[in-house]
């Protein structure tokens, strides 16, 4: 073959992306190391290198450790865990792969879902010593669920089980019954030893009862149609760029489909329709931009466009809301929480949401639907999700671009979750806000007093009530107008159906800081004296009100003084396991770390530091 028909060749070949999902131990890294080093995509530095290591750290005695070959973090070999999504590349005569390596690590869950998204196929490892894991399972689902059609189950380490037709037959009925209920086009089950090579890319003499092909012919064969999502082109507005005064362009990232000069485009925000005058790149000027390409746009006409906007070839099935229902992977070991608000991050935005209804968790083991009020590390389930604001969305099926988010804790940036949305939800979008002839001006000019909320937080038998109590007299005296809101008079009435989880008391507090805000509202000076132990709940309530009309007053005594005052018996009967869910016992008390008063009741009586909190608010001039 001469060298231009080897490049043309090269050029045509079929690409294939794979994604390999296992547990710890199933071999990936020793299977992405056999396909590699079959392959002759090994170099020999790498390979004395990995003899080198194999030495060191190797699991194959004086074998070379094929897992070593994998170019993996350092950290990696010593932990005996891969812990970030790697690609490598390898090819064959027919194909060129791309292959995505994720750890099996329970807790990286969120890594295979990064790699999946981009993928053709899934490798489905399974130890043919262990069997099929709940990790398998939970695997196959998200390959589902993110759209993957092809899956390849690898029953590897033959070799351990002397090539036993018996044990690969067991496991392919089993993954069988399992996966009934998802739709892959193909699933071929390959007995194989990824360490000794048989059905990697050589046929296994030691195999003889396995008729069908190798992995490589596997991969090579498989039929791949090009689905139709993605195809439309997308770029969410990052930036609108007057470089001069009669330049105007629009910058962003191509994150699906592609663009040529002379295209028609919309506006998601307006629905305006222009067309595409000049494509530029970083290079210079282009013809055509494509999917993964950040380029500025120039259009024919000018048109109100705002950073935040989308542009896009067509408008149908993008949906503006802020309400969707979605399938989502939880990746925290803190659980979720229903109305807790987290961060949720699109392709390029950042909003504030919740979780407002988690419809139902998914047994890993039946797939079942199964009512649960919260899910843990891991748990899948499918849920409601309300923003903030609204955004533009578009089904996972469609576009998985758009269709795809990640949850953020709004306190610490960490990823605790990700999603693929369903359908946009219309709930309430016929509900609009009146404007009111008597506001809230007019009610506090005529009660002489500014409106505010003086959130009391801390354990129970802190003294927060009591302190609250003499303090509303005390205003009640200055003719100030005023309702204290107490936990436990709440929970006779309005929050009766709740109790001590945590997602009640998320609830909890949601309920009173609502009716805190509307008391808040119609002018009154609101105390609220609630344990309020979570943080994140303390924020939410405070970011329902203006700046200078929340104070948060935390009743700071310590454990062992409420355990010793108990006045209503409580902690005596936590401590001895007959009330569960106790605050400061076996439930959470999380500290303001900036209230507003920090009251030290162990330094004064409540009397004195009723009139603290009432100096606080003469200087601040609330009173
Ligand atoms: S919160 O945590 O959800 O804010 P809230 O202030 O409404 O709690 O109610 C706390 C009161 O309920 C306590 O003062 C105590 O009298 C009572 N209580 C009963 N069981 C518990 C419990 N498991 N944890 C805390 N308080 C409890």
């Amino acid at each position: 073959m001469d060298i231009n028909t080897f490049f043309k060749k090269q050029n045509t070949k079929n690409q294939v992306k794979i994604l390999t999902c296992g547990s710890v131990d199933d071999g990936k890294s020793t299977l992405i190391g056999r396909l590699l080093f079959d392959s002759k995509s090994i170099f020999h530095d790498q390979i004395s290198q990995a003899e080198y290591e194999s030495e060191k750290y190797g699991t194959q005695g004086k074998d070379i450790d094929l897992a070593l070959l994998i170019d993996g973090l350092q950290a990696e070999r010593e932990q005996g865990i891969t812990i970030d999504v790697a690609y490598r590349y390898f090819e064959t005569q027919k194909c060129k792969f791309i292959i995505a390596d994720t750890p099996g690590h329970e807790e990286y869950t969120r890594n295979m879902a990064t790699g999946a998204s981009n993928s053709d196929v899934g490798i489905v490892l399974i130890d043919s010593t262990k069997g099929i894991l709940d990790q398998t399972k939970r695997h196959t689902f998200i390959l589902s669920l993110l759209g993957i059609r092809h899956i390849v189950i690898a029953i590897n380490k033959m070799d351990l089980v002397n090539y036993d037709k018996d044990i690969f037959s067991k496991i392919t009925k089993k993954f069988e019954i399992i996966s009934t209920n998802f739709d892959f086009t193909s699933k071929d089950y390959i007995p194989m030893s990824a360490l000794k090579g048989d059905n990697v890319f050589r046929v296994s003499k030691n195999m003889p009862w396995y008729k069908k092909e190798t992995l490589i012919n596997t991969l090579e064969n498989l039929k791949l149609t090009k689905d139709n999502k993605n195809d439309n082109f997308c770029m969410p507005v990052q930036w609108v760029n007057r470089s001069t005064s009669n330049f105007r362009g629009y910058s962003g990232t191509v994150v699906s489909g592609s663009i040529n000069i002379n295209d028609k485009i919309y506006i998601t925000t307006s629905s305006e329709v222009a067309k595409i005058n000049q494509i530029i790149a970083p290079e210079g000027s282009i013809k055509n931009a494509t999917n993964g390409q950040a380029v500025t746009l120039t259009l024919d006409k000018e048109i109100d466009i705002s950073r935040g906007d989308l542009i896009t070839s067509n408008l149908d099935n993008i949906k503006i809301t802020d309400q969707f229902a979605a399938h989502i992977i939880w990746m925290n070991k803190d659980k979720m929480l229903p109305e807790r608000n987290y961060i949720f991050r699109f392709t390029n935005s950042y909003i504030t949401g919740k979780i407002t209804d988690l419809v139902h968790k998914i047994n890993i083991n039946s797939y079942e639907k199964i009512a649960s009020k919260s899910l843990k590390l891991n748990d899948i389930g499918y849920c409601k999700i309300a923003l903030s604001r609204k955004t533009f969305i578009q089904s996972y099926k469609d576009n998985n671009q758009l269709g795809s988010f990640v949850i953020i804790d709004q306190f610490n940036n960490l990823t605790v979750g990700a999603g693929v949305i369903d359908y946009e939800l219309r709930r309430a979008s016929n509900i609009s806000w009146h404007e009111m002839s008597v506001d809230k001006v007019k009610r506090s000019k005529m009660n002489s007093q500014k409106p505010c909320v003086l959130w009391f937080t801390g354990l129970s038998g802190s003294g927060k009530s009591t302190i609250a109590n003499i303090l509303e007299q005390k205003l009640h005296d200055l003719n100030k107008r005023t309702y204290l809101l107490d936990g436990d008079n709440i929970r006779h009435g309005l929050n009766k159906d709740l109790g001590f989880t945590d997602e009640d008391r998320v609830e909890n507090i949601r309920r009173v800081s609502e009716v805190a805000k509307l008391m808040t509202d119609a002018g009154l000076i609101t105390l609220v004296s609630f344990i309020s132990p979570f943080k994140s709940e303390r924020k939410m309530a405070r970011d329902l009100f203006k700046d200078n009309e929340f104070v948060e007053i935390f009743v700071d005594t310590p454990l062992e003084e409420c355990q010793s005052r108990d006045p209503k018996g409580l902690y005596k009967k936590a401590r001895s396991g007959i009330l569960k869910n106790f605050t400061g016992i076996d439930s959470d008390y999380e500290a303001p770390s900036d209230p507003e008063i920090k009251l030290k009741t162990l330094l004064k009586n409540p009397e004195e530091l009723a009139d603290e909190v009432l100096d606080f608010l003469k200087v601040n001039n609330i009173i």
